[in-house]
């Protein structure tokens, strides 16, 4: 008898537990919509049937146009979800030194994982501060510019590559993955990544490793997300030893050569290389700058670009359209200069529409560092300090509200400037926005718009039957937007 006692009086402890913060948002007058035990409002972020964006879109769904902010619990934490362009702005921009941090600072291990630990990503304050700091300069204009002859040597080979396989299928993001880790290893280290020539090149394998969200570390974001007092003590390392040996042995043979060889080139190595002088950077300091570059660039830019070459395959009018203005603007070789790349509007405006449709990242978050208020429309909250401020993405970018029309693509509605009006706005936010914007974002429309260049110019693209669209599904075992099956695409020769 004591022993059922025992048991039921653990299992009302668990669930008093679980519930306690489930009347947070009433007490608060704030809108929210009602909890289930363990699971909070987004049950897929334990049970992982379907994407937890799919969670996120119900709560967006339900509550848009009746409030804007909306309350929800994460398994059993209270969080605020924005759902207006005007408050986003300001969390992003307006009140950034309240809302300067992210939830995912304090996340990752610095002893086991020290190349991760010092991605301005996952870092705080000061720390971030300086580390943002000190990667900036390497994405001027000018270093930019010095950059572009090496993604323009991994286009020739991505056509050549595309050219030799005319008659295959291809599935976009693994082709767009292949081309991103070239360039990236080419502006990085300076070296050819061989995606191109080998099938399983070991960069690329390493890559793969750096972000391949396992079991445990889903696990363990459940477990930091939902009880954020256990951050002390539950560390998330993405990285294994392997991959980062792997990393600081490429840099340090990097490194060597070039001082042997005496080679200057303007690289992302060499502005490290000069900040190891100025700052007297260590080994590991420079691996990780190298690194996060590496895991930022390549895996983001991939998945943008692969959806815009799906969106563009599907809709024939807007890719003969972008083909008239990149046949306009190309040289000789087929190729787009530096300057060309920038002015042409439509490429601009074909990729921000992909990105609006198919964000990589479908969600960003703030934490509230001293309590706040937030008003829109005679409507307030206080935001308590330590809340978590949730800027749902993909949702903002799919409201027919802010985008008529939201599940067509239609660069078009970009026309006009608008294109800067909506990120000025804060309502298309793929690259975030303020004070902890991407820090590569340049250099990924760069790589990305210089792609789509490369590919409209020299091959007429269609969606394969392979891919499963109907609808697209996302990929529950994955961070960003991933598509269940792939986007397969038929490419056929243009004569240029
Ligand atoms: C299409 C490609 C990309 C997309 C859509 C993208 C998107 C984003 C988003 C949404 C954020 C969070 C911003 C926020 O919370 O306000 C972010 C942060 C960041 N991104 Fe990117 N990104 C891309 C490519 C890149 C590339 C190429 C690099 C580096 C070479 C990079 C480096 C970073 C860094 C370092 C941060 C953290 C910034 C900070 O917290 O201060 N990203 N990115």
């Amino acid at each position: 008898m004591i022993f059922i006692l025992i048991i039921l009086a653990l299992i009302v402890s668990v669930y008093i537990y679980l519930t306690w913060n489930f009347d947070y948002w009433q007490k608060r007058n704030v809108p929210a919509p009602k909890a289930t035990p363990f699971f909070g409002n987004t049950p897929n972020n334990f049970l992982r049937k379907q994407h937890v964006t799919y969670d996120i879109d119900k709560i967006y769904n339900e509550f848009k146009g009746k409030t804007p902010f909306v309350g929800f619990i994460q398994t059993r934490e209270p969080q605020l979800m924005l759902l207006e362009p005007e408050v986003v702005k300001d969390v992003l921009i307006r009140k950034f030194n309240a809302f300067r941090n992210n939830p995912f600072t304090d996340m990752i291990d610095p002893k086991n994982d020290p190349l991760f630990a010092q991605n301005p990503f996952f870092l705080k304050d000061e720390e971030w501060k300086e580390k943002r700091a000190e990667i900036t300069p390497a994405f001027t204009i000018n270093r930019l510019k010095v950059l572009y002859p090496l993604i323009q040597d991994v286009l020739l080979r991505m056509v050549k590559y595309i050219q030799d396989k005319i008659d295959d299928t291809f599935d976009a993001r693994e082709l767009c993955a292949k081309y991103t880790v070239d360039v990236v290893s080419n502006c990085i280290f300076g070296i050819d990544a061989q995606s191109f020539v080998k099938e399983k090149p070991e960069i690329r394998e390493m890559g793969r490793k750096l972000f391949a969200p396992s079991t445990l570390i889903f696990v363990k974001m459940f477990i930091v997300n939902s009880f954020p007092f256990l951050k002390k003590f539950v560390k998330v390392q993405f990285s294994t030893f392997e991959v980062q040996q792997f990393f600081v042995d490429l840099m340090k043979q990097t490194l060597k050569y070039r001082e042997e060889n005496k080679i200057q080139r303007e690289d992302f190595l060499d502005h490290v290389i000069q900040l190891r002088k100025k700052k007297n950077l260590d080994e590991t300091a420079m691996a990780s700058h190298t690194i996060s570059f590496f895991t930022d660039g390549f895996e983001t830019s991939s998945i943008a670009i692969a959806h815009a070459l799906y969106e563009l395959a599907k809709n024939k009018r807007v890719q003969n359209k972008l083909r008239e203005e990149v046949n306009k603007n190309c040289d000789g070789n087929g190729l787009v200069s530096f300057e060309t790349l920038n002015e042409m509007s439509y490429l601009d405006q074909c990729f921000y529409e992909a990105l609006r449709m198919h964000p990589p990242a479908m969600f960003t978050s703030r934490i509230c560092d001293e309590t706040v208020d937030l008003e829109f429309e005679g409507k307030k909250v206080t935001v308590d300090k330590g809340m978590n401020v949730f800027l749902p993405i993909i949702q903002m970018h799919y409201d027919p509200e802010i985008f008529l029309e939201p599940n067509k693509f239609h660069p078009e509605r970009f026309d006009d400037g608008e294109l800067k009006n909506y990120r000025d706005r804060c309502a298309l936010i793929p690259f975030g926005n303020g004070g902890r914007q991407c820090l590569g974002m340049k250099f990924a429309l760069m790589q990305s718009k210089a792609a789509l260049a490369a590919i409209v110019h020299n091959f007429e693209i269609s969606v394969n039957e392979k891919t499963q669209d109907n609808p697209l599904v996302l990929d529950p075992n994955e961070f960003l937007n991933i598509k269940i099956g792939g986007l397969w695409l038929n490419f056929t020769r243009l004569s240029v």
